[in-house]
């Protein structure tokens, strides 16, 4: 495989959580895998004062502290990081960061080839690339210069289309990847392979075989330090309308011609703009919205969520959401998809399970097995099919059974981490897993009705913190005579679970 050209990847927000937590650690693991180009600059900028030694020496720290490092690549790694001190927002000061570049563009041969990846509070999003093309540092005319984008993006429909604009104004649509770390997960990328390259699925992707469809992202965390980010978020913003629109999309879309970012993107619209819009009714009849309040799990007691750092004391925020929604295309006529994502959940799981419909008639009783396709995205990857056999013995009763596959399984065991896939895929300037614009309208055209509905504090749940969420949410799958699967930790083991 062809690796990146030499660039520098100069990363906004570098004094901030995401650099050292998430960023600099997939960084340093490219490197130690040598999945980096022949040469390169880290160029980290913010308004913190650092050096380029106090910077290297921090991130040191961090990385010794929290990843499994080889020390002798670890000090090759940090002499490529560097910094300079500005003020993002004055576009005065960009002369200073062109100058830093253009020295590192000689000592580490990068041709100006350029990341810049806007780690920092989204109220520069705007702001930053304008202040960037002030000073030509958008200009492709030396050197590819890519723009990753954090999210949120946008807070809503209408300011995520004048972000959209702003940005237009500066950088080409080519240039910007918008990250949306879900879509980096090797299991997400997966649902294509398995849906795509497999011929005894496919056949059966339809209302005709399949009953409902569930996607459950669960966390067992709360808000934990980022409560300020959070309470003027909530889970509708923060998870729903990006990693779960995104999931749903891969599990629902039509097969692409072929694989490349424009035919797989093309189709992920496609099946996002087929969302059924919400309704009143669907709103008061469909949607949970919950938030947690303190309990004693495992023997702790957990705060509840108003009492977190950082959160508003009356804070009318939700920390969960569950949603019937539906796609309204030939595929997925009348097929009800239940999508459920919340903080302080029992544990962290993130799944899609498949659940076909009955035989047409129920030769072997009425309560045969039902046959479900559980993929697991997160923790214990892999997947589980479930189907009725003989139980033994006298008579025709069927059982359930089930083939599960793990990853860990595999003997390729070097899989890449979100953030390394994406960083990795925008040095070479393939835009596949990142979501295109039309598809981040398409999404907050589909949630606008939601943050409408939050706004009225009445339509909120309390849930105690380590269960499954508002009684509630329970009951829009009970109406319908179904219930929500219990995931636990362990794909294989139905039976435990934390509570
Ligand atoms: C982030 C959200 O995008 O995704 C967090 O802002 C959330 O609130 C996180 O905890 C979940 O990601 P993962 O990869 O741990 O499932």
């Amino acid at each position: 495989m062809v690796g990146p050209e030499n660039n520098t990847i100069v990363i906004f927000g570098a004094s901030g959580d995401l650099t050292h937590r998430k960023l600099i650690p997939a960084l340093y693991h490219l490197y130690a895998n040598k999945m980096l180009p022949t040469d390169f600059a880290i160029l980290g900028v913010s308004r913190t004062a650092f050096s380029d030694a106090s910077f290297r020496d921090k991130l040191k720290k961090s990385l010794i502290e929290n990843e499994k490092i080889d020390t002798e690549r670890l000090d090759e790694f940090c002499n490529h990081l560097y910094y300079v001190a500005i003020n993002t927002s004055n576009s005065a000061e960009y002369v200073t960061l062109k100058d830093k570049l253009n020295e590192l563009e000689q000592k580490h041969e990068t041709a100006g080839n350029t990341v810049y990846y806007l780690s920092t509070p989204p109220s520069l999003y705007g702001v930053i690339p304008e202040c960037l093309a002030q000073v030509n540092l958008n200009d492709e005319s030396h050197g590819w210069k890519n723009l990753i984008v954090e999210k949120p993006f946008g807070y809503d429909l209408e300011s995520a289309q004048s972000l959209d604009l702003q940005i237009h104004a500066c950088f080409k649509e080519h240039q910007i990847y918008r990250i949306d770390h879900y879509l980096g997960k090797e299991t997400v990328q997966n649902l294509l392979v398995m849906r795509f390259s497999n011929a005894m699925f496919e056949p059966l992707w339809n209302y005709r075989y399949i009953d409902h469809v569930e996607i459950t992202s669960a966390e067992f965390l709360g808000v934990e330090e980022r409560g300020g980010y959070y309470d003027g978020a909530g889970a509708v913003r923060d998870m729903f309308q990006n990693h779960l629109l995104q999931v749903l999309a891969m599990v629902g879309m039509e097969p692409p011609s072929v694989i490349n970012a424009d035919s797989i993107r093309d189709e992920a619209v496609k099946v996002m703009q087929c969302f059924r819009p919400l309704s009143e009714e669907d709103l008061n009849k469909n949607l949970v919205l919950g938030q947690y309040t303190e309990s004693m799990v495992r023997g702790k007691q957990l705060p509840g969520y108003r009492e977190e750092h950082g959160v508003s004391e009356d804070s009318r925020t939700e920390t969960y959401v569950g949603l019937k929604m539906f796609i309204d295309n030939w595929r997925w006529a009348g097929v009800p998809f239940y999508v459920r994502t919340g903080k302080r959940l029992p544990t962290r799981v993130t799944e899609v399970v498949i659940h076909f419909k009955n035989t047409p008639h129920p030769v072997f009783g009425v309560n045969a097995p039902e046959n479900k396709l559980i993929i697991r995205i997160q923790p214990d990857e892999g997947i589980l099919l479930s189907f009725g056999l003989k139980q033994p013995g006298a008579g025709f009763e069927a059982k359930e059974v089930s083939m599960d596959f793990h990853y860990e399984d595999l003997q390729e065991t070097n899989m890449l981490t979100a953030y390394e896939r994406l960083i990795l895929d925008c040095m070479k300037g393939d835009a596949t897993l990142f979501a295109r614009t039309d598809a981040v309208e398409a999404c907050w055209q589909f949630v606008q009705p939601i943050l409408n509905y939050k706004q009225n504090p009445e339509h909120l749940f309390g849930y105690a913190a380590g269960t499954w969420g508002p009684l509630e949410a329970d009951q829009l799958l009970h109406d319908d005579n179904r219930k929500w699967r219990f995931p636990c930790k362990n794909l294989t083991n139905t039976d435990y679970c934390e509570l």
